[in-house]
């Protein structure tokens, strides 16, 4: 039996997986048990699936991931209080069941805008109330930045923002806040937080709330990455900017895509992936990657994988949208089968 990941990071951070609650029994809970010690849901905990329709809320499937927590004595990071994406219509609809977002009269904006920032704390309230002492790490904000946006700061424009401005966040922190107590962990979490001109839009926003005294205790690093993007000077440089603002770092949703540069094409098969020789360029990454999460052990509190193992991938879902058609993705440390891959060995040091 190969060594435990968990074990091998003990001193430095925990080791953790998302999760479906399939994943908890069989060979997923196996490995999750020997291998990993947290776990965030994959998707149970999103607003759609917690409060799919106003005050009725759906805790069965997200309380059999904090129990396995608990009973496997496993830390638990809670993704994700407030998002975009996976939150149900409902928070968005006024009265008679109209889309708020389209309204000119300055009374009627104010009266949609605290409409929608009462659901926010009803919401958080009633999470953050059930799950307070099992929770280790809340991402209360999910992908705030958008390089794209119209705006000079490049806040997302979601209807979060078209409603109220960047005074979702500071209800969503205060709200969690409040009711999780001083000791919670409350983080921002987004993706491509390596890299301009979003590294310094992030920046600039939490400074920005930090400054207004908005509770922020770190930043949530997806690092959706590939094998040669970003650069592990871009990463190194982003974790120390955001320790210089006195904020901890976590890895919240980690996965190394086969895809990207150098080019490759679509992959039909697992074979077709072993042929290519891309594992090994792939091992390479995880190398690099773990020795500098070691180097920046003080500033990293947490490295969480965004799934257990090559068999299930939410990157196989996307490989149309990320252009290279639709193929297989094998972005983690263990197969599909569950045993170790070149990645495994590199990333516990064996190089
Ligand atoms: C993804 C899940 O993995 C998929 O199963 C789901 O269909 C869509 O969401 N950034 C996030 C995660 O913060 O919540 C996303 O998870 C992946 C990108």
């Amino acid at each position: 039996e190969v060594p435990a990941m968990k074990d091998r990071y003990e001193d430095s951070f925990p080791i953790g997986a998302a999760v479906e609650p399939y994943q908890l029994e069989g060979i997923h809970g196996e490995i999750l048990k020997r291998h990993y010690s947290s776990i965030v849901a994959e998707n149970v905990m999103k607003p759609v699936n917690i409060q799919p329709e106003e005050g009725v809320f759906n805790f069965e499937e997200a309380d059999k991931i904090v129990q396995f927590a608990e009973e496997n004595d496993m830390a638990l990071r809670f993704h994700t209080l407030v998002w975009h994406s996976q939150v149900p219509e409902w928070f968005f609809l006024d009265e008679e069941g109209n889309e708020m977002i389209d309204e000119t009269d300055p009374e009627q904006r104010e009266e949609n805008k605290q409409l929608l920032l009462e659901r926010l704390e009803n919401h958080i309230k009633t999470i953050v109330k059930r799950y307070r002492d099992e929770v280790d790490a809340w991402d209360v904000v999910n992908e705030t930045i958008d390089p794209n946006a119209s705006n000079a700061r490049g806040l997302r424009e979601s209807k979060w923002y078209q409603l109220t401005g960047t005074d979702y966040i500071k209800t969503a922190f205060e709200t969690a806040r409040k009711y999780a107590g001083e000791n919670a962990k409350l983080y921002i979490n987004d993706y491509n937080t390596e890299v301009e001109p979003k590294r310094t839009h992030l920046y600039n926003l939490v400074k920005d709330l930090l400054d207004q005294g908005v509770p922020i205790d770190g930043v949530g690093h997806q690092a959706h990455i590939q094998i040669g993007w970003p650069s592990i000077e871009e990463t190194r440089d982003s974790i120390n900017l955001f320790a210089s603002l006195g904020l901890d770092n976590q890895i919240t949703e980690l996965d190394v895509s086969l895809y990207g540069w150098p080019p490759t094409p679509a992959f039909a098969s697992y074979d077709e992936i072993l042929e290519s020789g891309r594992l090994f360029d792939q091992a390479a990454r995880y190398s690099q990657l773990f020795e500098l999460y070691g180097e920046l052990e003080d500033k990293i509190s947490h490295v969480t994988f965004w799934g257990i193992a090559d068999d299930h991938t939410w990157l196989d879902d996307r490989a149309e949208a990320y252009n290279h058609g639709v193929g297989k993705d094998a972005p983690f440390v263990f197969d599909p089968d569950f045993n170790v891959k070149p990645a495994y060995w590199e990333m516990m040091g064996y190089n």
